[in-house]
């Protein structure tokens, strides 16, 4: 018979398996991104999701228990539609466009998952367990916000018009001019 810990510890490993995977898949985003902005919002999200991973370290432990990872069926197929998506995509002004939505539907799944354990952890009476949860899912809305902006700022009006972001005026500032280069700073490989 499965408790409500063993449930919520189950689907801890489901989010430990995401977020070993999106650390990858970000650092393919920021790479395929031709906006220097975009590029910048994968990057930082890629440095607070290896913090994710630590913080459900830390979570298990608090549990009494060693990480663990389980296959998240959901983040292999939303990668996956994601990499479809971006190939599709790949060389055209939809480009951004694309990457934004594809890592949307991530975020939101995330979002989803965090926000159900936080409350499981808070039934179990698990404080420290609640408010690192707590703590990613604040990071994993306020990355869904971000890319809500950037999208609004100018990738999809450069999708809309067919123009390049680099062209556009209304990409505003894209950071071009300040010399970042493409998927370096803080990616690792
Ligand atoms: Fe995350
Ligand atoms: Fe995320």
């Amino acid at each position: 018979m499965k408790t409500l810990k063993n449930l919520c510890l189950d689907e801890l490993a489901d989010m430990y398996y995401a977020e070993n995977h999106l650390i990858k898949a970000l650092a393919k985003l920021a790479k395929a991104a031709t906006h220097d902005e975009l590029r910048e919002a994968f990057e930082s999200h890629l440095v607070e999701t290896e913090g994710h991973i630590k913080k459900l370290e830390t979570v298990f432990l608090s549990f009494g228990e060693p990480a663990r990872s389980k296959k998240c069926e959901a983040i292999v197929g939303l990668l996956k539609e994601g990499d479809e998506i971006a190939s599709e995509n790949k060389s055209s002004p939809t480009i951004n466009a694309a990457l934004i939505f594809g890592a949307q539907k991530v975020e939101h799944y995330e979002i989803a998952s965090y926000g159900g354990l936080r409350e499981w952890a808070e039934e179990l009476g698990n404080h420290q367990a609640a408010e690192l949860l707590q703590e990613i899912l604040d990071e994993e809305k306020a990355a869904d916000e971000k890319l809500t902006e950037v999208a609004r700022q100018c990738c999809n009006k450069s999708a809309r018009n067919g123009s390049s972001d680099a062209e556009d005026p209304n990409a505003g500032h894209s950071g071009r001019s300040r010399g970042i280069r493409p998927g370096r700073a803080k990616v690792k490989a």
